[in-house]
């Protein structure tokens, strides 16, 4: 790529979102901070957190990888309301995507973010494709039970830490375990719509990808380490003569961005939205 990253030039960025009429926006958990809701790989993240609770050695990951919650599920239900998805609330972010959207400028926003926080900013859901799936649905993790239910029904669970079971197994499970079965630690027990590491994303990921990656003429990549593939290889996949800005509070070093907005994500929509002459809902937030 020809040309050099450039620091803070969030008035060149204003201009190539006017122009743009199919944006991609890639975004993390680093938009969802300000709303109390940790990223995963920061200081202050969730994988942090979780590496002094384990001790020395442990994976965080783990929490997330499906061959570790059928054999323990219990370390997913101890941390999992850390990232429940809020009631309502949404960020001056949030709120910059859905004026892409109004505008009629957003392709699509491929979110990592299981928060579900975009539902709350009105981001209209043929927009959004959940890259990691969401809390929305709660699926029985025995294989050969289809059971399945609203999200928020085991909610109550997650926040008391306690496991959630399928009503269909549940009755089941005293024989199960005696007989240790594959996966018994997790039979009958609900596991919410997320992706976890071993899985496939999503079916609306492959459905969109290709077409909207042709299509894109200006990338957004928001709030996010950028680490996780096959969302971070997005940006391998786009033509090069697309430009690219990240908003982010951290650099990142192992792709170009044409412009980097270094910074609050909520101070980069004020200020982009300001330039473009847009007005966000939230006149008065103030980023922690
Ligand atoms: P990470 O925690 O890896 O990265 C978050 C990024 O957001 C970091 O680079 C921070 O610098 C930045 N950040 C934090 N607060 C910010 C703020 N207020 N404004 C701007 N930037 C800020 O999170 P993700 O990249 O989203 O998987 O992680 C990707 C996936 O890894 C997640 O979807 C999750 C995890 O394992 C699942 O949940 C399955």
């Amino acid at each position: 790529r020809s040309k050099l990253p450039q620091i803070n030039n969030p008035s060149e960025a204003a201009d190539l979102i006017a122009k743009a009429k199919n944006i991609i926006v890639i975004s993390g958990a680093g938009i969802s901070t300000s709303l109390g809701i940790p990223d995963f790989r920061s200081d202050k993240g969730l994988y942090a957190a979780l590496k002094s609770r384990l001790g020395p050695g442990a994976n965080p990951t783990d929490v997330f990888t499906l061959d570790v919650f059928r054999k323990d599920p219990e370390l997913f239900y101890s941390i999992a309301e850390k990232v429940l998805p809020p009631d309502q609330i949404y960020t001056p972010f949030h709120s910059f995507i859905k004026k892409l959207s109004d505008e009629g400028k957003l392709l699509r926003n491929y979110t990592q973010n299981i928060d579900a926080v975009e539902d709350n900013a009105g981001i209209p859901a043929e927009k959004i494709i959940r890259c990691h799936g969401s809390f929305h649905k709660a699926n029985c993790e025995t294989s050969d039970c289809t059971y399945s239910t609203e999200g928020s029904s085991i909610f109550p669970n997650i926040r008391e830490k306690k496991l959630a079971f399928c009503p269909r197994c549940a009755p089941k499970r005293p024989d199960v375990l005696k007989s240790k079965c594959a996966n018994y630690a997790s039979y009958g027990v609900m596991r919410p719509g997320i992706t976890f590491f071993g899985e496939n994303l999503p079916q609306a990921y492959d459905e969109s990808i290709d077409e909207d990656e042709k299509n894109c003429d200006l990338l957004i990549v928001a709030g996010t380490s950028l680490k996780v593939p096959p969302v971070s290889k997005i940006i391998d996949e786009i033509a090069t003569d697309v430009p690219r800005i990240l908003i982010n509070m951290d650099p990142i070093h192992h792709t170009d961005f044409d412009i980097n907005l270094l910074g609050y994500s909520d101070d980069a929509a004020f200020y982009l939205a300001g330039l473009l002459g847009w007005k966000l809902d939230h006149e008065t937030f103030e980023a922690k």
